[in-house]
């Protein structure tokens, strides 16, 4: 037998191996409450518009209803036959309702309806990673606040470099969170136009109403072109692309959670409940969790690449191609809910060794700077001279591997003779940081107004 729904030209059934290449129903089963969603919109539109009776929009009202509580209880039975999920839906109510389920179908195709039901699924999905960053923001604010005076050494090519505190550490992690949900935010505003009514790629001749399916549906417009409606999957590629950048930034700090972590730093402790163990190493403590999040990055930036790669070279409007967009796409954006989970777990249980991360700081001359500074201030000179200056004091501290507080007046002396013992009170982590008011310094009076300003726009009271 051929196909029931398309079938009708065709004499033969398709071969085993095309029905397993074209059927997509084991992943796009994934939209059906969507598609619910814009079968629902279209049929109540078909009928005020006079198009379908309504007793027939009626009957096929009640069965899109039922067929949903059958999906829902996991008591609908998918063929792969019937090849996607929009097929398994109408073949459902046609078991249900007879011939008036074939109405439903007027003046759509199943071209314009996955384009509704994509968009509708991942407007859904940039609302859950939302509130999931958000999660993560707050938790890592939070935490800033706490530590917005701890010191810790910062580093520039992974080499101490100056004392800042933890707490502007983590903000840095927030702000950068606040231009990924700036950047899906600015997906979601141009990926609300509804495709509905696009039909196959041309249009239809029935006097539909698309600005009412698309209010029904919470568009704030229809699409403007019937061609680009059925072939665009821009707003795939800019979710996966915002995707694929907050995936980094949490493979970046999921780095750094694994560098603290060990044992050679020692600046954080992970809770128990984010630590696993070795089943013959007794004394480990290992990251899995910080390790899986930088490591799954991979697969989210690899659905962009793939998505980019099907879309490159297609004409418009529709091919099956584009049926490739799913799987993917599913994968990575439920990949990232589950990373942004997982660190703001990570983070809000994490306790930072306060008093290893100071004595860090203070270690390879990471003050030397505020010296140079000093210098220009106190005593006059150009800031190249001064950085001369100092650097070859920590030359001759270096030698005797003593720190640069160790050194006598007479040796500071003979690398510049107007320097007095007074320079050396600068050397100190905590004077160090609390020097650094500039605007987005590492002051512990900045960090602390940056992690209450941020907690007031997340709706935390800081
Ligand atoms: N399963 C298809 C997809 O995901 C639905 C659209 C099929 N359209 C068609 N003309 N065969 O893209």
């Amino acid at each position: 037998m051929s196909n029931k729904i398309w079938g009708g030209r065709f004499a033969d059934r398709p071969d085993a191996v095309l029905e397993e290449i074209n059927a997509s129903i084991d992943f796009d089963r994934e939209l059906a409450a969507h598609d619910i969603a814009g079968s629902l919109a279209h049929v109540a539109m078909l009928e005020k518009t006079g198009i379908v009776a309504k007793a027939d929009a009626e009957a096929i009202r009640d069965a899109l209803g039922r067929i949903h509580g059958e999906i829902e209880k996991g008591a609908f039975s998918f063929s792969r036959e019937l090849e996607d999920i929009h097929m398994n839906i109408e073949s459902r109510l046609t078991e249900l309702i007879g011939p008036a389920a074939g109405r439903l179908h007027t003046a759509r195709s199943r071209n314009d309806q996955v384009a509704v039901d994509f968009r509708l699924y991942i407007r859904a999905a940039i609302d859950a990673i939302d509130a999931a960053i958000r999660a993560l923001q707050t938790a890592l604010a939070e935490k800033a606040l706490a530590h917005a005076g701890s010191v810790m050494p910062g580093f520039t090519h992974m080499q101490p470099a100056q004392p800042i505190t933890f707490g502007h550490h983590l903000l840095a992690y927030v702000e950068m969170l606040g231009r990924d949900r700036s950047r899906f935010k600015d997906a979601r505003a141009r990926l609300n136009e509804c495709p509905l009514g696009a039909a196959a790629l041309a249009g239809t001749s029935f006097p539909i109403d698309r600005a009412a399916t698309a209010k029904t549906l919470g568009f704030d417009r229809p699409t403007a072109n019937s061609l680009d409606s059925v072939s665009d999957r821009d707003f795939v590629i800019e979710t996966l692309a915002a995707a694929a950048l907050c995936a980094v930034h949490l493979s970046r700090l999921a780095e750094e959670i694994v560098l603290w972590a060990s044992p050679q730093f020692g600046f954080v402790r992970l809770s128990d409940r984010f630590s696993t163990g070795s089943s013959i190493m007794p004394q480990k403590r290992n990251p899995d969790a910080a390790e899986l999040v930088r490591a799954k990055s991979g697969r989210i930036i690899g659905a962009l690449t793939a998505l980019l790669i099907v879309l490159k070279g297609l004409p418009l409007a529709y091919s099956k191609d584009l049926q490739e967009d799913k799987e993917g796409t599913f994968d990575a954006l439920e990949t990232l809910s589950l990373c942004l989970a997982a660190t703001t777990g990570m983070i809000s249980d994490l306790e930072p060794d306060v008093a290893r991360m100071k004595a860090a700081a203070g270690a390879a001359y990471a003050t030397a700077t505020d010296l140079a500074d000093y210098l220009v201030r106190e005593l006059g000179l150009p800031f190249r001279d001064a950085h001369r200056v100092t650097g070859r004091l920590v030359a001759l501290a270096a030698k005797k591997n003593v720190g640069l507080e160790k050194l006598s007046l007479a040796e500071l002396k003979t690398v510049e003779p107007r320097l007095t013992k007074a320079a050396l009170s600068v050397l100190g982590v905590e004077n160090s940081v609390a020097s650094r008011t500039s605007y987005g310094g590492t002051a512990p009076a900045n960090v602390a107004a940056a992690a209450k300003k941020w907690l007031a726009a997340l709706g935390k009271r800081g």
